[in-house]
């Protein structure tokens, strides 16, 4: 084990430039997975050179797809059809992703071969039954844990067979967990959402010539169909953009410029609530890249207001929440965010999290069991060292925090930024801020 990793972020005021962000984590997991499965070849550009796309690759390889990699975002998946996958001889270990276990876990049910997924500290407590219990119901042998978490142990060679399945919790994980389980389903497999989320897989597997059926708030595919290979252009990472969007709005001397970016209608709840929430955010440039919509973001100081988030406008923004409640810890009155208790189930206990790093900048929070309230903060935050509990998001937020703040700000634990955002210290020193990294 390497020497945890901390940053020491002294106080800014400047945060300008223009920068890229590295690509999106979502589409980037479902490219390696829906290419490896294709007809023929699949080219992706803009691959998210990042732990968790990562695993995701070496997880394909070993069930022995090849893949020719330039390890700066260029792939070409050598796709082995419908039925090409073949038997791992190992545990595929997803390390840290929790994208990466819950969708192969549906690409996996289906195969005529055992596997079994792990995970890394934090991936091993996170939630499985809501992906098992309805993959058992398809006819897939499926066990977790005796606490409903990873490792997950598929059995091979069983027959799948569709299913109706509403999701009470809005997850695109477990939309897609299904979707994919479906394609080795016989019949169809129907998924009701309450609340929209990501639909990244649906137009992906449209965008690889598989039929599948949308209307409001329900999807479905039929099994037995072909994926043909494809190119893919990975837009860059609105979570990722989401650091400096806010960045922008709560410095002094704020302003970003951010190209290409992804701002899929299923997932801009960032984009919406900084709307509302007062802040100068514009999108230019709106285009189409290969089925995902795509702009050009700009931010800059702006005067902030405490906003309500009510359930569904979060689950169209939900990794981004951490930084929107420091961006309301900045704001002018209350921010009440509600029915966000999926973020106790993150990659560590979001709200917990929030709540712990805000109270030790100085901010007024009132925690609940699904949300939180945040008393925006006039004076500046007070120097502080908060743990990130090891969270690539909750360590990303609080360097930030570092932007107008009366002393340093020191973050624990920032190793697992690299599941998600290597290049973040640099990008933030190319903007104004500083970050030491220690060891
Ligand atoms: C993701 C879905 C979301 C999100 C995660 C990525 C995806 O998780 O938090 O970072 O790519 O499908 P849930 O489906 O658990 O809400």
């Amino acid at each position: 084990m390497n020497q945890p990793l901390d940053w020491l972020v002294p106080p800014a005021r400047r945060f300008e430039g223009e920068l890229r962000v590295p690509g999106d984590k979502s589409i980037s997991h479902r490219a390696v997975m829906l290419g490896s499965i294709a007809a023929g070849p699949t080219e992706v550009t803009g691959f998210l050179e990042a732990g968790d796309p990562r695993a995701t690759l070496r997880a394909v390889r070993a069930l022995g797809i090849a893949v020719d990699s330039d390890g700066a975002g260029s792939l070409r998946i050598h796709g082995a059809g419908r039925d090409g996958l073949k038997r791992p001889t190992d545990p595929l270990d997803l390390g840290n992703s929790g994208t990466g276990l819950r969708l192969l876990a549906g690409l996996l049910a289906g195969q005529p071969f055992d596997s079994t997924l792990v995970g890394d500290e934090s991936l091993s407590r996170r939630p499985m039954r809501r992906i098992a219990e309805p993959l058992s119901r398809m006819g897939a042998r499926v066990e977790t844990s005796p606490g409903g978490t990873p490792p997950l142990a598929l059995r091979g060679g069983r027959r799948l067979a569709g299913i109706d399945h509403r999701l009470e919790v809005p997850s695109a994980q477990v939309k897609s967990c299904l979707l994919l389980a479906g394609l080795y389903a016989s019949g169809r497999t129907r998924i009701e959402e309450a609340a929209p989320t990501r639909d990244h897989t649906e137009r992906m597997l449209a965008g690889f010539g598989y039929e599948v059926e949308r209307s409001r708030g329900e999807v479905a595919v039929a099994g037995g169909g072909e994926l043909m290979g494809q190119t893919v252009a990975v837009p860059g990472d609105l979570s990722s953009a989401a650091y400096f969007l806010v960045g922008a709005c709560i410095a002094p001397r704020g302003r970003v410029r951010i190209p290409g970016v992804g701002v899929n209608p299923t997932r801009d709840g960032v984009l919406r609530i900084l709307e509302r929430m007062g802040a100068e955010v514009a999108l230019e440039n709106r285009r189409d890249s290969g089925g995902e919509p795509v702009a050009d973001l700009v931010a800059g100081a702006s005067r902030l207001r405490g906003v309500e988030i009510d359930g569904d406008l979060a689950a169209l923004g939900i990794d981004e929440i951490p930084v929107l409640l420091l961006a309301a810890a900045r704001a002018e009155g209350v921010t009440v965010l509600r029915g966000a208790a999926e973020l106790r189930v993150k990659e560590s206990d979001r709200l917990a999290a929030m709540e712990e790093g805000l109270r030790r900048l100085g901010v007024s929070v009132a925690a609940r069991a699904d949300g939180m309230i945040v008393h925006g903060r006039q004076a500046p935050f007070r120097a502080a060292r908060i743990s990130s509990r090891g969270d690539h998001r909750i360590a990303m937020t609080f360097a930030l925090a570092g932007l107008g703040a009366d002393g340093p700000i020191e973050v624990e634990d920032c190793e697992n930024v690299a599941t998600s955002f290597p290049g973040f210290p640099a990008r933030v020193r190319a903007v104004g801020m500083e970050v030491e990294e220690c060891r």
